[in-house]
């Protein structure tokens, strides 16, 4: 069963209160009601939980972002892809996660300095057992990030190396004055340091990171982190301890116990949507019942974040340590005849309820989770850019980061939520989701998500305040399954919303199956 934030409670649904036609089915709409916290809270929604992943993994990196300097059929700038730096620009991305997930605990940093032709190669074992020939290394991701203008997000491998080299890694990318590792980032052309302020200890020390127990993986974090010096000169590193496995409760109450918060500015967690790790199914041909279960763990954040939350408030009442998600998202079968080990899955209007949903949860909890990655951000899982040779489309996932992105270092206005249920056989989930937000301009946003893939759901909000104006795009389709495709790369895009009627303090929304809905109210 699904727990709920302090501001967040659900009714049973009042089923059927009137009838709407869509095309030419009849669909029953259903009573929802919102309320608007009438005084203002002084919680930011911080910018960096609309972080991206980038891992050496699959078409991610290589044929994602970057195609080489040499490459003559797609358009770059120093060998990154302009499409995407256009189209991620357009996000607003905060931070980049990189180079993983697992692959960070065999990354060994100084394989991927100095001129291209002398790189060692390595055995990606992680992922398709490719041939990693790290002409992607340190340089060419921060200065991708300059780019971008997103903050690095390093992954730092704890797991299978000793402490001098992350300790390295640190000083070789933060260092202003004269020591060994800044020389060095001199003779390779870098005269300034990049100041990167975000730091993993490792990744999913619990598996692919090592295998560890939460035990011995807080002391290894005590080790590494006290030797990841602040370098820079300017706030700090912050790093971030490797975090639990979805309810992995255990684990995060180790390391809150253990690890002296003077240590940690940060503790991560991961959750995928996903069916079943033996049977996740088709990323677009997936059955009612698929889709209910993908929307039944992409629900599951809401008890995750306020369990791992609940749990580092006994030990940290001032909230000081961020709980960092910094790996989420749908996680399918791979597409028929792609390589099993480079997770590329298409992206539907499923993929897009997964970030609604997800998204506001995150907002609603924004005073502990602080930080988020998308997994990931090109090609792999989640993704919202795929590309092929020279084309690149936008995937639904996408669409709704930049329809939310109004969220972005925002105060929550914290909202009660009295919803419908999506029923499925014997089992339920709430079939909105609803979070809102004021800006540095007094602009209110509230987002909203109906994941009931037949039922219009119609919202009554009561405002904060009294608004003159409501104005808002939407994100839905024809069908649930529906995809952009490099045939038809628009097949999904926000459109403008003409269902919300407001008057003064009273908002009505009509929100279609399966649609994500931005309203900006003036
Ligand atoms: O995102 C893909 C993989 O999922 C990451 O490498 C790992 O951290 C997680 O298990």
């Amino acid at each position: 069963m699904y727990l709920f934030s302090g501001n967040q409670t659900r009714k049973l649904a009042k089923l059927g209160i009137a009838f709407m036609v869509v095309g030419h089915v009849a669909v029953a709409q259903q009573a929802n009601t919102v309320q608007l916290a009438p005084t203002r809270s002084d919680i930011t929604i911080s910018k960096h939980i609309y972080g991206h992943f980038a891992e050496h993994l699959g078409r991610c990196i290589y044929d994602g972002f970057y195609v080489g300097e040499g490459n003559t059929s797609v358009p770059h700038t120093e060998g990154i892809r302009n499409d995407v730096i256009e189209a991620l620009k357009k996000l607003n991305i905060p931070n980049l996660r990189w180079p993983g997930g697992c692959f960070a605990d065999t990354y060994h940093w100084k394989d991927g300095i100095g001129p291209k032709d002398n790189r060692p190669t390595i055995v990606n074992t992680w992922w398709g057992g490719v041939t990693e020939d790290n002409s992607f290394g340190t340089h060419d991701f921060l200065n991708m990030c300059e780019l971008l203008g997103t903050e690095p997000y390093l992954a730092g491998n704890v797991a299978s190396v000793e402490v001098q080299e992350l300790a390295d890694w640190v000083q070789y990318v933060n260092h202003a004055g004269k020591s060994p590792m800044a020389d060095l980032r001199r003779e390779n052309g870098r005269e300034k340091p990049w100041n990167v302020t975000y730091w993993g200890v490792g990744n999913e020390a619990w598996g692919c990171g090592g295998n560890m127990t939460p035990d011995y993986y807080a002391d290894v974090y005590r080790r590494y982190a006290t030797f990841m010096a602040n370098w820079n000169n300017s706030g700090g590193v912050f790093r971030i301890a490797s975090g639990a496995n979805s309810s992995d409760y255990n684990w995060t109450e180790t390391l809150m116990k253990k690890i002296p918060h003077q240590l940690l500015e940060g503790v991560a967690l991961h959750h995928y949507a996903v069916i079943d790790w033996q049977e996740k199914g088709p990323s677009t041909t997936f059955s009612d019942e698929e889709y209910f279960k993908t929307m039944k763990s992409a629900w599951h954040m809401e008890e995750l974040v306020t369990k791992h939350s609940a749990i580092m408030d006994k030990y940290d009442t001032e909230k000081k340590v961020a709980l960092v998600v910094d790996e989420w998202g749908g996680w399918y079968d791979v597409e028929p005849e792609t390589n099993p080990g480079f997770l590329f899955q298409q992206n539907t209007m499923r993929d897009a309820m997964i970030a609604g949903i997800t998204l506001n949860i995150f907002h609603n909890h924004a005073e502990r989770v602080r930080m988020a990655n998308l997994a990931q951000t090109i090609n792999v899982l989640q993704a919202v850019i795929l590309t092929e040779g020279n084309k690149l489309l936008l995937t639904p996932t996408y669409h709704v980061m930049e329809m939310y992105k109004v969220h972005q270092d925002a105060t929550l206005i914290p909202v009660t939520v009295n919803c419908s249920d999506y029923v499925f056989g014997e089992e339920k989930l709430p079939a909105v989701s609803v979070s809102a937000s004021v800006d540095s301009l007094g602009k209110t946003h509230v987002s909203l998500t109906n994941i009931h893939p037949n039922t219009t759901q119609a919202v009554e909000l009561s405002l904060d305040k009294v608004y003159g104006k409501a104005a808002g795009r939407i994100l839905t389709s024809a069908n649930l399954r529906d995809f952009n495709s490099f045939d038809n790369p628009d097949k999904i895009k926000p459109s403008v919303f003409d269902g919300a009627s407001l008057k003064g303090d009273k908002l009505s929304v009509a929100l279609p199956p399966f649609s994500v809905v931005v309203l900006e109210l003036e």
